[in-house]
């Protein structure tokens, strides 16, 4: 996809590889749009972006998701791209599990949102000229850790969902990409929970190479050994991430 002249919203845009993705659509001359719950974080990102567009919104929600849908048709009638990134990612035991709100929050921020936000704008983006829509799920989504299952099972539906999008709209002009992260430092599940992961802008830089080259399915490092991996690789890959319980 060409960087350029686009319009774009980006769902969790005011960090991590949100913020890494609006700053090089930005860079190359498109109008970005994030979102996000935090409004300092918001304004922490537009104080180092002034070109950036802001607004509070919370994805769990499906009334702020409409919201969304309809103040950026109306605010940006030109929008042409929608990145499905906001995520959360939480590490728990389900033999305790006893707070379902939160899991419920994890299955509505990682997964209902994409979908709804993708049905909600997909009728719009279709009208538009060079249309993307691009979702994020991760390496886990082909081989789980164990810690974190919501997670993955949510990364996992992301990815069945994102093929069956693709395959619907092949015969229209709209470009269904999804790109698969590998641990990546960023504040995923918490501050210093990711410092193993590749450096951020390493990581972008390496996406939108590949964005600019037209690919649809997009890893990096151990994230794209996983897409694609045989299904006795992924199986040896699971037991060695989880060989420790
Ligand atoms: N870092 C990794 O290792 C890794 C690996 C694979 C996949 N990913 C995926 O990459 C995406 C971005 O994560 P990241 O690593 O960049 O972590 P991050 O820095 O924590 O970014 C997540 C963003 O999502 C926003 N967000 C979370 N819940 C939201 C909600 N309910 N409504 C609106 N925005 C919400 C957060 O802002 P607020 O808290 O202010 O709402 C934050 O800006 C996620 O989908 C994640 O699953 C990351």
């Amino acid at each position: 996809m060409d960087m350029a002249s686009n319009t774009v919203l980006i769902t969790g845009g005011a960090s991590g590889i949100g913020l890494a993705l609006a700053e090089r659509f930005l860079r190359a001359g498109s109008e970005v749009i994030v979102c996000g719950r935090r409004e300092d974080k918001l304004r922490e990102a537009q104080r180092a972006h002034p070109a950036l567009h802001t607004r509070v919104c919370d994805v769990a929600k499906a009334e702020e998701r409409v919201a969304l849908a309809s103040w950026v048709k109306s605010a940006f009638p030109r929008l042409n791209v929608l990145v499905n990134n906001a995520g959360i990612q939480r590490r728990l035991k389900l033999s305790d599990i006893e707070d379902w709100e939160a899991s419920q929050q994890e299955l509505a921020i990682n997964l209902e949102a994409p979908i709804h936000l993708s049905a909600l704008l997909v009728p719009h983006l279709l009208q538009q000229p060079r249309p993307a829509l691009l979702n994020v799920t991760s390496g886990l989504a082909f081989a789980p850790l164990a810690f974190t299952p919501i997670y993955c099972a949510t990364k996992a539906a992301l990815h069945s969902f994102t093929l069956s999008l693709r395959h619907q709209l092949a015969d229209t002009a709209l470009q269904v990409i999804e790109i698969v992260p590998p641990a990546v430092n960023t504040d995923l599940g918490g501050p210093g929970l990711h410092t193993f992961g590749v450096p951020l802008d390493e990581f972008a830089d390496a996406i939108v190479e590949r964005l600019r080259q037209g690919e649809r399915e997009i890893g990096y490092g151990t994230a794209e050994k996983a897409r694609r991996a045989s299904r006795d690789e992924l199986d040896e890959a699971f037991q060695r991430m989880n060989s420790r319980r």
